[in-house]
């Protein structure tokens, strides 16, 4: 039986999709179905296929009673919209279903773990807010409330633990079968903590430990944690709210955290090693990965920020969109990021160069809105040039440059001609490894975005635009003289 308030949902997106032409959407990257999207969600691998769902208002541009919309994959870079999956229909999620995961069940059956919210206004005008977390479970398409949600509630709270900030279970199946999910909280200091909760069977959870506290370092409350084991380490993803400018490592307001450590087992705790960002862009947060079949650690994030989202004058259809799946890894510390190799096999056309560039250049074939193009920066003959800029998405009027300083390893980008009508942040920079003037770039555009890899991985750079197609050349800028080395493809999906 499905409510009143998902078959609206299914209804309504059924109508209006088809009012969205596929090229009004990015072509490989995940958008909202209808309306809105945020977060991903449940990320897992069922019945042979990639699923993700997101953070989902049908009905408008805006943020609304979060529902969870469905996408699914083979390769992580076809997808297939589903009809939405949950919708706030229960007395315990009338606000919303807020984030959270899936993971498949021994009976074969997909569960789906997330955080329901109550908000009630109050005679003073103040707001009652609860969070609780709550569970479904499916067969891929058709999801079913447990009859006796909410299975996390206020009362399974540490002591001084926030029921108001309670949220994004995390799930995973430890190897003696047993599951665990990390959730993110706030606790006494007001600043987040990441709780660790454990189960037999999905639905009777207890409290196990805080592996994590931010102590009013990174942000305050700590959104979306994921928690996982890579390369011989065990790594904290969350994205926190409120972050302070740190150097070029952090950025105010919404930001993304990586920790890498290890798990201190007689104390419960994770002990860290090393904290970056995950993402140096503009538009990334609330990444979620899932492991698949063969092993690898898969990253999605909402490819927006908070402070940032505007729906484009040009493109008013639809607002919210994934990055490209990315393979984790760790090297040296650090946590290494790389789209998915699946996207090779869509890789077609392809342009190669390896010239002397000064001053402005365009170059026969280098241009398009949906590619993948390589770029290896290097001095020429050992003479160090001034500047590298490159103009993607370029027309007339609009640009989004790319520029990189070799003496100062400062990576920069930059929208602020890219069609955005609002006062704010468009550019930014990040610090990258000092290579004496080589630097290895690939650059993914996707009609609506262009996400950057730094040296084989080790830094990534997310930025939405929304300018139109036509605009599609690509400008060299060389301040001096250096060496570009050019491999570029077609993206034909
Ligand atoms: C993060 C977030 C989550 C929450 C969801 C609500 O972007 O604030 O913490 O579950 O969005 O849509």
């Amino acid at each position: 039986m499905i409510s009143e308030k998902l078959k609206k949902a299914r209804d309504y997106e059924q109508a209006n999709a088809k009012n969205i032409n596929s090229d009004e959407r990015p072509a490989y990257h995940i958008s909202t179905y209808v309306g809105w999207m945020n977060d991903p969600n449940g990320f897992s691998y069922y019945k042979n296929k990639y699923h993700l769902f997101y953070q989902y208002h049908p009905y408008g541009l805006n943020w609304g009673p979060m529902h969870w919309g469905h996408v699914t994959s083979e390769d992580l870079i076809h997808w297939e919209y589903l009809p939405c999956a949950i919708a706030p229909d229960a007395e315990y999620d009338d606000f919303g279903c807020f984030s959270g995961s899936a993971v498949e069940m021994p009976d074969g059956k997909h569960l789906l773990m997330y955080t329901g919210v109550i908000e009630k206004e109050l005679e003073n005008g103040s707001k009652d807010v609860k969070q609780v977390q709550c569970i479904a479970f499916g067969d891929g398409t058709n999801y079913e409330k447990y009859e006796n949600n909410p299975v996390l509630t206020a009362k399974d709270l540490p002591e001084g633990g926030s029921v108001i900030d309670f949220r994004d279970p995390k799930i995973w199946q430890e190897q003696d079968g047993s599951y665990a999910c990390i959730v993110g909280n706030r606790v006494d200091d007001g600043s987040g903590a990441l709780l660790i909760y454990r189960s037999d069977d999905c639905i009777n959870w207890h409290f196990d430990t805080i592996l994590d506290k931010c102590n009013n370092e990174y942000g305050r409350m700590w959104e979306c944690p994921d928690y996982f084991e890579l390369d011989g380490k065990k790594v904290i993803l969350t994205s926190p709210q409120d972050m302070q400018k740190d150097g070029y490592e952090f950025h105010n307001g919404n930001g993304t955290l990586c920790l890498i450590g290890s798990y201190d087992e007689n104390l419960k705790k994770f002990k860290r090693e090393n904290i970056q960002s995950i993402d140096y862009g503009l538009d990334f947060y609330a990444p979620q990965t899932v492991l698949s079949p063969d092993g690898r650690r898969i990253m999605i994030a909402w490819m927006q920020n908070w402070d940032a989202c505007h729906p484009p004058m040009t493109n008013p259809k639809w607002f919210g969109q994934m990055t490209v799946a990315r393979e984790l890894n760790i090297k040296n510390g650090r946590l290494i990021q790389n789209p998915v190799s699946e996207i090779e096999s869509v890789r077609t056309n392809k342009v190669y160069y390896n010239n002397v560039i000064s001053g402005q250049t365009k170059l026969d074939g280098i241009c398009g809105r949906v590619i993948d193009m390589i770029l290896n920066i290097t001095p020429c003959k050992d003479k160090l040039y001034d500047n590298f800029a490159i103009k993607v998405a370029s027309g007339h009027k609009f640009f989004t440059e790319i520029s990189y300083n070799p003496i100062t390893s400062i990576l920069s980008i930059d929208r602020s001609n890219s069609g955005s009508c609002r006062d704010i942040v468009h550019e930014r920079k990040c610090k990258v490894a000092d290579k004496n003037g080589e630097i290895k770039l690939r650059m993914l555009l996707d009609r609506f975005s262009v996400e950057i890899f730094v040296n084989d991985g080790e830094q990534a750079l997310s930025t939405t635009i929304y300018t139109p197609q036509t605009d599609n050349n690509i400008v060299f800028d060389v301040i001096g003289t250096a060496n570009v080395e050019v491999e570029k493809y077609d993206l034909n999906m």
